[in-house]
């Protein structure tokens, strides 16, 4: 029995991978470590998308690589693994500046991670691992279907990979070509996760709304068609879904939306930039108004419709008036919550080679006066609801006595204290204050 410990970085196509090998660990009867210090095994499942992403995990390996050497003095094993985007895209560079890394294999290799490590123990390998076949329907096929702790929210991934290329971004190289699941192996996976008390489902693509999957009927269902059959399964209380494209928003969204009651009035939809002339250059495939129809297209389909937003700011070839673009952008939308990052060059992407990159100080600038009024409207957006009321998924304990935590529809942290609410309860509560990052209520 080893005991194991994951770091996962990145986004939640990681956190769901994380999981998914924790499960398949814990199977083979190793158990969870509290920390890094505390294991036998430590997995980096690691994130490409900017650079300090991939520093990142270089600054842990060093770490790790000592207490390698201290396990060595007193005879223990000590296994790394890493997992994810990084090993897919850099593994050369891993094997070359940490050679004392065991196990390297891509986020579509992690179905046989547990297998990897029961070959060392058994001393069969002592030669670095190194995979990185980019094949999704391997992977879903052979991730071990036993599932061990989970929250009242998870999330399920149901499509994988991406085909848009955007010039700036290492995800289809790292993730490969569009995969989709099928939709008999998701119900299947829904139901085992409600079995476990889950509450909320978070379904996860790169492009989640250009799922394609086979249906019940053996024909291709769209994400909307899969979202009606899920909100069929007794005991799920609440559907999210993300990442979306902006190009993929169509009619049956907007209707599955309007009927599905507990499909979450929330969407994040990353428009990058409001910029045509640089959304052309990013191959984002939609212009500024297209972006902005989209949105009310879906605020007409459904009123209290709301949404965040990706930005990237300082592009190649950004001019000010390119920037003053993206301000008008968000101040005509009015985003709920957003995410904003500086343009970072990314190895064998097509940005890389553009000319005309940004210096930092303007990003750094352009990043500031952005995050400046996204902060704003996110504060306003918050604001509003002090007075109204919002229901509130109970997902934790609170830190105070009888507090109890949980999400509104629009994922806003909500504190309350109540004594006869239960984790997983969805209570209506009156929303009385409203701070930085959560708010604060009474249950109706
Ligand atoms: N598939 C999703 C995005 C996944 S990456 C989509 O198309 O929207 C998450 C976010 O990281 C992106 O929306 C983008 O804003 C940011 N990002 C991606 N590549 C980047 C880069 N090279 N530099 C800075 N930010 C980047
Ligand atoms: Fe990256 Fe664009 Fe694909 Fe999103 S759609 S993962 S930003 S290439
Ligand atoms: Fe990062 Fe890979 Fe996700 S690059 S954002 S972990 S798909």
């Amino acid at each position: 029995m080893l005991q194991f410990f994951i770091k996962s970085y990145g986004c939640q196509m990681n956190s769901y991978d994380s999981s998914r090998i924790s499960d398949a660990l814990m199977e083979a009867g190793h158990k969870t470590a509290e920390s890094m210090s505390d294991a036998n095994v430590v997995i980096f499942n690691t994130c490409s998308i900017r650079e300090k992403a991939d520093e990142k995990l270089f600054s842990d390996l060093g770490r790790a690589r000592l207490l390698k050497l201290q396990s060595q003095i007193t005879g223990n094993d000590f296994i790394i693994v890493v997992t994810g985007c990084v090993a897919q895209s850099k593994h050369e560079d891993i094997a070359k500046r940490a050679p004392y890394v065991d196990i390297i294999v891509g986020p579509q290799e992690i179905h046989k991670i547990a297998e990897d490590i029961s070959d060392f123990l058994k001393k069969d390998r002592v030669d670095t691992i190194v995979r990185t076949a980019s094949n999704a329907k391997e992977k879903f096929l052979h991730l071990t279907d036993q599932f061990f702790n989970r929250d009242v929210s998870e999330f399920l991934t149901i499509q994988e990979g991406c085909d848009n290329f955007c010039t700036y971004c290492i995800v289809p190289y790292t993730r490969g070509r569009e995969f989709s699941r099928d939709v008999s192996d998701i119900m299947s996976e829904a139901r085992k996760l409600l079995s476990m008390n889950v509450k909320e489902i978070i379904l996860l693509g790169q492009n989640v709304n250009s799922y394609r999957g086979i249906g019940l009927d053996g024909k291709t269902w769209n994400l909307s068609r899969l979202i009606f059959e899920l909100a069929n399964l007794d005991g799920l209380k609440r559907i999210r879904y993300t990442t979306s494209n902006p190009k993929d928003i169509d009619e049956s969204i907007a209707k599955v939306h309007r009927e599905v009651e507990i499909l979450m009035p929330f969407l994040h939809l990353p428009v990058q930039s409001g910029s045509d002339v640089v959304l052309r250059r990013m191959n984002r495939k939609y212009s500024a108004d297209e972006y902005l129809k989209c949105i009310d297209f879906l605020r007409n389909s459904r009123s209290d419709m709301a949404f965040s937003s990706d930005f990237i700011v300082g592009f190649p070839g950004e001019t000010d008036d390119d920037f003053q673009e993206t301000l008008k952008l968000v101040n005509t939308v009015k985003f709920a919550q957003a995410y904003s990052f500086k343009y970072s060059s990314r190895p064998g992407t097509a940005a890389e080679k553009m000319d005309q990159q940004i210096p930092e100080e303007i990003k750094s600038e352009r990043l500031q006066i952005l995050q400046e009024i996204l902060n704003k409207q996110q504060s306003q957006f918050n604001n509003g609801y002090v007075g109204k009321s919002l229901n509130v998924l109970i997902t934790k304990q609170g830190r105070h006595k009888n507090q109890l935590v949980g999400r509104s529809e629009y994922s806003q942290s909500v504190a309350i204290c109540d004594s006869y609410l239960n984790i997983g309860d969805v209570a209506r509560v009156n929303i009385t204050e409203s701070l930085s990052h959560s708010l604060v209520g009474m249950v109706v």
